[in-house]
Parts: C-alpha cells; sequence; structure tokens
C-alpha cells in the first residue's frame, strides 16, 4: 500500500443486531490534508468500545451518530504528522477521537498529549492510563463515593473497566468485591487476576438474584453497573439503606434488535434511599486536575503491584469488524485493541 493511501471502514447502512461485514465498506482514499487548525494524525492504535456500536445507529443515544457512507468514529493513539495548530508538534504522540482509518485530519484542540511522564508501554495509554482507567477511578470515587468497609457489586467484571473498578474499590479499603462475568473463565479470572473475593456466573447462573443474595448477606453499598437489564435489576433487589449505583455503561442494550427492558424494581431504589446517576468519561478529559489525579494515582497503583491490566491487542485492518464484535461475546481478554500501523507501508 502507498504511504499516502488511506484506508477506513465506513457505515453502508445500519446494522440491526451485531455488525455484519455487509454493514460496513472498506475503502481506500488519499490521505487527508490537515486545514488551518488542524493536525494529520498516524493512528497507532485502534480502541474498540463497545459504545462506538451506538454511533452506527441513528438514534445513537449520546454522540453524533456516524452519517452513511462516513467512517466509523472510535478513540484512537496515534501520531502527529502534520500540523497546523501550534496546541501539537510533529512527532507528538496523541489520543483523542478519530475513526477506523489510517490517517485522520481534525481539529488540534481535539486530540490531548499522551501522558508518556509515566513511562509505560504504548497500548497502556488506551487502557490504565487513558479512557478505561479515567472511567473506573472517577464512577468509583465521585460517582460511587465509595468509603472504606463498603461491599461492592460490579458487573462485566473481568472487562477493561470492570478489571480495573474491582481492583481500585480494593485499594479503597471495601470489605467485599463482588463481580458478575460469563463464564467460568472469566469469572476465575476476575478473582485470580484482578482480586475479586467472588464472581457469579451470569451465562450458568440462572438464579441471578438469588445468587447475588447469597454473595452479599448483609446487602450491596456500591452498584458500578457496566451491562443493564437483567443484571441490573438483579442489584437493586439487595441494595443496603444509602446504597450508591454508578451507572457506567448497559452494554446489554447496544445493538440490541429488540427494547431491553429496563429494571422494574426501582421502589427498591426509594426505600434504601439510594442514589442512582450515570456519568461519562468525556465530561472529565479537559478537567486537568482531576485527570492529573486519576492518572498520579493510577500510576503508583501499577507500580507498586496493587492495579493489574491486561491489553488484547489485535492486528489485521480488514479484521477490524470481526475484531470489534468480539465485545460482545466475551472472545477478548482485556482491553480489545486494534495495532494498525504494522500493516501498512509507513
Ligand atoms: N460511561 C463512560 O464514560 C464509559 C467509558 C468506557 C466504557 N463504558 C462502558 O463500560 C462498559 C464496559 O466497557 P469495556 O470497555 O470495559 O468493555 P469490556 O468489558 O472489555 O467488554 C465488554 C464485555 O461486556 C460483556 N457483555 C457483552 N454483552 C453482554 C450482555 N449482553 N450481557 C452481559 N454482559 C455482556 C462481555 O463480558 P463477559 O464475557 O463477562 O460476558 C464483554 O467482554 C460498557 O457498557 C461501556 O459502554 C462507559
Amino acid at each position: 500500500m502507498a504511504a499516502t493511501a488511506n484506508r477506513r471502514w465506513l457505515l453502508r447502512r445500519r446494522p440491526e443486531g451485531r455488525v455484519g461485514r455487509d454493514d460496513l465498506e472498506l475503502a481506500t482514499a488519499s490521505r487527508p490534508a490537515p486545514a488551518d487548525g488542524e493536525v494529520l494524525v498516524r493512528i497507532k492504535l485502534l480502541c474498540m468500545d463497545p459504545t462506538i456500536r451506538n454511533f452506527m445507529d441513528a438514534d445513537a443515544g449520546y454522540g453524533v451518530p456516524v452519517a452513511l457512507g462516513d467512517a466509523i468514529r472510535g478513540m484512537i493513539v496515534g501520531e502527529v504528522v502534520e500540523s497546523r495548530d501550534p496546541t501539537h508538534a510533529v512527532g507528538n504522540l496523541v489520543w483523542g477521537f478519530g475513526e477506523w482509518s489510517d490517517y485522520v485530519a481534525r481539529p488540534a484542540a481535539q486530540f490531548f498529549a499522551l501522558p508518556t511522564r509515566f513511562g509505560h508501554p504504548l497500548p497502556a495509554y488506551t487502557h490504565v492510563l487513558g479512557t478505561i482507567g479515567l472511567t473506573a477511578h472517577y464512577g468509583l470515587h465521585d460517582v460511587a463515593r465509595i468509603q472504606p468497609g463498603d461491599t461492592v457489586l460490579v458487573s462485566g467484571a473481568a472487562g477493561a473497566v470492570g478489571s480495573l473498578v474491582g481492583q481500585m474499590a480494593r485499594i479503597a479499603g471495601a470489605s467485599r468485591i463482588v463481580g458478575i462475568a460469563g463464564g467460568a473463565d472469566k469469572c476465575r479470572r476476575a478473582i485470580e487476576r484482578y482480586g475479586y473475593d467472588h464472581c457469579v456466573d451470569y451465562k450458568d447462573d440462572t438464579h441471578l438474584d438469588a445468587a447475588l443474595g447469597a454473595a452479599f448477606p448483609d446487602g450491596i453499598d456500591v452498584v458500578f453497573e457496566n451491562v443493564g437489564g437483567a443484571i441490573l435489576e438483579a442489584a437493586l433487589n439487595h441494595l443496603r439503606k444509602n446504597a450508591r449505583v454508578a451507572l457506567c455503561g448497559m452494554i446489554a442494550r447496544y445493538g440490541a434488535k429488540e427494547p431491553v427492558p429496563g429494571p422494574g424494581n426501582l421502589w427498591n431504589l426509594v426505600v434504601n434511599t439510594t442514589r442512582m446517576q450515570g456519568f461519562l468519561v468525556t465530561d472529565i478529559v479537559r478537567d486537568r486536575a482531576r485527570t492529573d489525579k486519576a492518572l498520579a494515582d493510577i500510576d503508583t497503583w501499577i507500580r507498586d503491584g496493587r492495579l493489574r491490566y491486561d491489553i488484547d491487542v489485535r492486528t489485521g485492518f480488514e479484521n477490524i469488524p470481526d475484531i470489534f464484535n468480539c465485545l460482545f461475546t466475551g472472545a477478548h481478554e482485556g482491553r480489545l485493541v486494534v495495532q494498525i500501523d504494522q500493516d501498512r507501508a509507513s
């Protein structure tokens, strides 16, 4: 492939359910030229975030839907190769919203300098030292307001966000930390690698409600919700007085063909005087003081061995749709990213 060519995955039609190859089109264009105030970024790593599936719908839920014929939008890490703005110099490593392509030209203000001062390997900045780590830190501390002694339930416990939340809850002094994950291997991983006290396998345990009752005989102080639907409903049956529910994501509804029933037991929030709050990490990424605090904590915890993270790095630009679908079947271990700087000319 010529060094100036730009491969792009475009949205051909809006998917129903999981993303099919026919919903997308792999096109090749020439490398874009940055306008005044813009930078051209050569993408190294594409982050596979579940919410990208929402952007493919006409009603994205949040953010702007990807228009038919446009490239799929997602978080990237890359290098500035041309700059027409003083914010970022050529050679700088940046992160921000890009697209499923080799190159992207965007206003410089849309990209953030990668905090390479921490000296971790590049993929770490897509995960624990990037939006995933910030999501876990912000959701647990600012939204759920975790306190020492709290009992904590985390859905999606073996995934990117969930694996960090369990460990951060331990660092914050939680007394009992229980995860929910799909399959025996994922549950074993949540306990052995990420330090959960117990993990409920939602695929095997059809009596989720009873399993949570047994896991939390004295109830739950903090629910960190990544899945929604029946899993959230079961969690709300076991709240303690003054519980906090942090709504991080609802992956069960992303791309679902039928509406996913929401919890029918919100009365439990009334009688347990519970605060339930949704949040978006994008609301704090420009708050330098808040993100610096989180990143400094996270760097310390990695170095002193209290925070483990796993990144599932895949390759093959042409395989991106299939790689993306792994998020919805659980066929990945850790933060799912696609490295795309190996299979192109420069
Ligand atoms: N609020 C924010 O700012 C923010 C930022 C980042 C992420 N998020 C949200 O956080 C959640 C987790 O994201 P992540 O990046 O950490 O992804 P991830 O957990 O690494 O991957 C998604 C996992 O979700 C589970 N899953 C998929 N479909 C499911 C279903 N129908 N029912 C139950 N579990 C299902 C699978 O785990 P199993 O194999 O265990 O089933 C899968 O591995 C998502 O909802 C995402 O949108 C929110």
